[in-house]
């Protein structure tokens, strides 16, 4: 079975529609693990675009529409800066993209953390104009209401601990939590928090890896490590660094590929061409018909 798709311009879907895969749901993701057991982890990445998301389906049992991408494709210094908007166009792109894998689109600073009232509105619009099933905030011990309040009203919640990169200006940096000992208690406190308040999942992030086995062995829901342990019950990375699009990557990146240096390449040929007009040549050009 093909694993990539055609992108039809006139209907924007993808073609032909891939017959054995449907779409997995919330439900059978959260029920992978199993009396504290997940036999196959979960496999997620980032994907911002339909392109991207066609690529990535097939392999994958969730994609993340991270807030990652004002940094990934804005260029943006932080994720402080994203809009609901930006966030609601991607997802719905990668919606488009995409059959199989369930789509999990990233709360951007600003629109939920006020009350659970606030955050429906924005969970709401989210999925309304993307069509994704369910959406991802940062914080645990404080967004448990929150969590529970969305939940309760149809709208499936990832939560995402640890480091939590919105929240940059007050803890100072990216740097791994979790060294200390409350900072290590605070932790599996906001992963039970959100454990108890449905969310379907936990992303766990730059944390010192006894704490995220421990987290894991602590909350009945599967966690999603990212620079935290093999042992949790799934793993995502951002595709672009693992993709090698970045010169620098976080260490607990690992580079399966290192394509910046393909599309320099290709750039570097297409200008030598193009100045010595060898581009385009017959093949690429069209000549009235005899
Ligand atoms: O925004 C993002 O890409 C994320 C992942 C790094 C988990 O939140």
């Amino acid at each position: 079975m093909s694993t990539t798709f055609q992108l039809d311009t006139s209907t924007s879907r993808a073609h032909p529609t891939p017959q054995p895969m449907r779409r997995l749901t919330v439900p059978k993701i959260r029920s992978r693990k199993v009396d504290g057991v997940t036999a196959e982890p979960l496999v997620m990445l980032t994907a911002y675009t339909a392109r991207q998301a066609q690529l990535l389906d097939a392999h994958c049992d969730l994609l993340l529409v991270g807030d990652s991408l004002g940094q990934v494709i804005y260029g943006l210094p932080s994720t402080i800066p994203v809009t609901l908007d930006m966030m609601a166009n991607h997802a719905a792109a990668v919606v488009r993209g995409s059959y199989h894998a369930v789509v999990v689109v990233d709360m951007p600073f600003g629109s939920y953390e006020a009350s659970p009232q606030h955050a429906f509105e924005s969970a709401a619009y989210l999925l309304k104009q993307s069509g994704a099933a369910a959406v991802k905030l940062e914080g645990g011990e404080a967004m448990a209401e929150t969590v529970e309040f969305l939940i309760q009203r149809g709208i499936p919640v990832m939560g995402h601990i640890g480091l939590t990169p919105q929240a940059v200006n007050v803890l100072g940096g990216y740097a791994a939590r979790g060294r200390s000992d409350a900072e290590a208690a605070k932790i599996t406190r906001d992963a039970k928090a959100l454990d108890e308040a449905g969310a379907f999942a936990i992303v766990v992030e730059g944390v010192v890896e006894p704490i995220a086995i421990d987290v894991t062995r602590s909350v009945a829901c599967p966690t999603i490590g990212i620079g935290a342990s093999a042992q949790c019950d799934g793993q995502v990375l951002v595709t672009e660094d693992m993709l090698g699009m970045f010169e620098r990557v976080p260490r607990f990146v690992k580079r399966y590929e290192e394509i910046a240096g393909f599309i320099e390449k290709a750039a570097a040929t297409y200008a030598k061409e193009v100045r010595s007009r060898q581009f385009p040549s017959e093949d690429q050009t069209y000549q009235p018909k005899d």
